[in-house]
């Protein structure tokens, strides 16, 4: 069990790889997923709930191989409340030195109804449940999903049930986003006080932002008592997203005058996993979010700017150091050499060895020919792109001609598997033609979910980064690009998205899902 002895203490509970990867699009790779769990165990998170074992033979295994790597923290997986899912997850945690179940049951009127079991069938089944899982684990976290909108006498009932059959973490869900900073504190206060057994345990908060109150509300929940959050990095998650991690660890560093909690977070390491969590999730950050936003730290109007010039406290509440960045950005050009170059991807977070140091150096100087300058955001846009093996299908050449009325015509030149196959084709404007192209020399019925630009870098030399999510038969992939053009990122996004399609098709088998079945199927 993981033991609180510091009462000032908030453990980090951070569920980027089962709450925020189950949110539509959001998939990763397997490599991703460790990549991702090294740098949550690098920077302090206390517990990584490292997915859903049950739910398919991909996240089973990145379950039980993120287990077998951590270094410090717990490795958590999800079970719904029956054996078969508690043993499969144990089977995956089971080899980490630290670790952890973590079975739930919605309890709320809404949620009973969907497995239609009475007051006492559910009381009796989180009894037998929890039960077995901490026959199998000493370390059971129980969560009565919905539990913001659970009636108070049968939330207090469970709660003590879960206690009594062996549960070490009590999380309390505001699945749906529906509590506010009073009621959270409140609620948490008065499950501690009320619950017999509830000072045996630790009480977790998990907040949703459908309102925009998860940081909030899990503030307000540790306030009540609550010692440990949950939370996705960049606050990704389903719909509206979890609590963001940074925004609450930053928070509590901040405003530790008012909130004297602390957490382990080493938070230098933040800006980096964001960024990792956004280009593999897919998922861009918002130019002008809290912490980790690219705006976060930029002054734009002059009053503002000779503010900072004269006492930088004037207008920063936090310094960008504080979350990795460099604060100043020192741009490398053409005649930027190997060192330099290794030297920034160091402070950026990137360990790069000689072979794929040669590798990007040649695109580095390809871009610095491209670019009077190559800024921090330039470097991570290069390391992000073409990270994936594009076995297949790989961009030869592109002519792109636009018309005034819309009308563009797009000739693609790809090597399908060894072998250069050309098309040309018209669409409504230039990246319309181009996927057209594409299309038309690989056949394929994937349905286009998302295309976003974002331009990385200032200028009309910038950088854009394009993301591509494509669905087919129920699996998902997401593609990156960055190019100082635009259409050329698009297609390279595009034909990296289907490569990844291709690639999980031959991994799954003829006929298989991506997803076996989603957290979302409570029986
Ligand atoms: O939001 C939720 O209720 C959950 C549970 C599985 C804890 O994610
Ligand atoms: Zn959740």
């Amino acid at each position: 069990m993981t033991n609180v002895t510091d009462q000032d203490r908030v453990l980090i509970f951070d569920t980027t790889l089962r709450d925020g990867e189950q949110s539509p699009g959001a998939t990763m790779t397997h490599d991703e997923k460790l990549e991702i769990a090294e740098l949550l165990d690098d920077m302090g998170v206390d517990i990584i709930e490292a997915g859903f074992p049950i739910a398919s033979e991909g996240d089973f295994k990145a379950v039980s191989e993120i287990a077998q790597r951590a270094k410090n923290a717990r490795i958590c997986g999800l079970a719904r409340a029956n054996f078969a899912d508690i043993d499969r997850c144990w089977e995956a945690v089971k080899h980490a030195e630290k670790n952890r179940i973590h079975t739930f049951i919605g309890t709320s009127p809404l949620h009973r109804a969907i497995p239609n079991l009475t007051q006492d069938e559910m009381a009796e089944k989180i009894h037998e449940t929890v039960s077995h899982a901490r026959n199998l684990c000493e370390d059971v976290q129980w969560s009565p999903m919905d539990a913001t909108r659970t009636e108070w006498d049968y939330l207090c009932r469970v709660i003590e049930i879960a206690i009594k059959a062996g549960a070490t973490t009590i999380n309390i869900p505001d699945t749906v986003g529906y509590t506010a900073p009073i009621e959270s504190a409140d609620l948490i206060k008065r499950l501690i006080e009320t619950v017999p057994g509830a000072d045996e345990v630790v009480f977790a908060t998990h907040c949703h932002n459908d309102l925009g109150m998860a940081t909030a509300n899990s503030l307000a929940a540790v306030a009540g008592g609550a010692r440990q959050i949950e939370c996705t990095i960049n606050g990704l998650g389903e719909r509206a997203g979890n609590t963001a991690l940074e925004e609450v660890v930053m928070a509590l560093r901040t405003r530790n005058d008012i909130m004297p909690w602390k957490t382990g977070i080493d938070t230098t390491k933040i800006m980096h996993i964001s960024r990792r969590v956004a280009t593999v999730s897919g998922f861009p950050v918002q130019f002008n979010k809290a912490i980790v936003g690219k705006n976060a730290f930029a002054h734009e109007s002059g009053i503002h700017q000779d503010g900072m010039l004269k006492n930088r406290e004037n207008f920063e509440i936090m310094r960008p150091e504080d979350i990795g960045l460099s604060g100043t950005s020192l741009p490398l050009g053409k005649h930027s050499g190997r060192a330099a170059l290794r030297d920034k991807l160091e402070t950026l977070g990137y360990e790069v060895g000689d072979n794929q140091l040669k590798d990007i150096f040649v695109r580095f100087k390809d871009l610095a020919d491209r670019k009077k300058e190559v800024f921090d955001d330039d470097l991570i846009a290069l390391m992000s792109a073409d990270d994936e093996a594009n076995d297949h299908l790989q961009l030869v050449s592109m002519k792109v001609t636009c018309g005034t009325g819309g009308q563009a015509e797009a000739t693609v030149e790809l090597e399908v598997d060894g072998k250069d196959v050309i098309a040309t084709e018209h669409g409504d404007g230039p990246v319309d033609a181009t996927f057209k192209a594409i299309r038309a020399i690989y056949p394929n019925k994937a349905h286009l979910q998302l295309y976003q630009v974002h331009a990385v870098t200032e200028g009309t030399d910038a950088q854009a980064t394009v993301s591509v999510r494509l669905e087919e038969d129920g699996m998902i992939a997401t593609g990156q690009s960055a190019n100082t053009d635009t259409v050329v990122a698009s297609a390279k996004a595009y034909i990296s998205a289907l490569n990844r399609l291709i690639m999980r098709r031959e991994k799954a088998g003829p006929g298989a899902d991506a997803r076996e079945i989603s957290y979302k199927d409570l029986t």
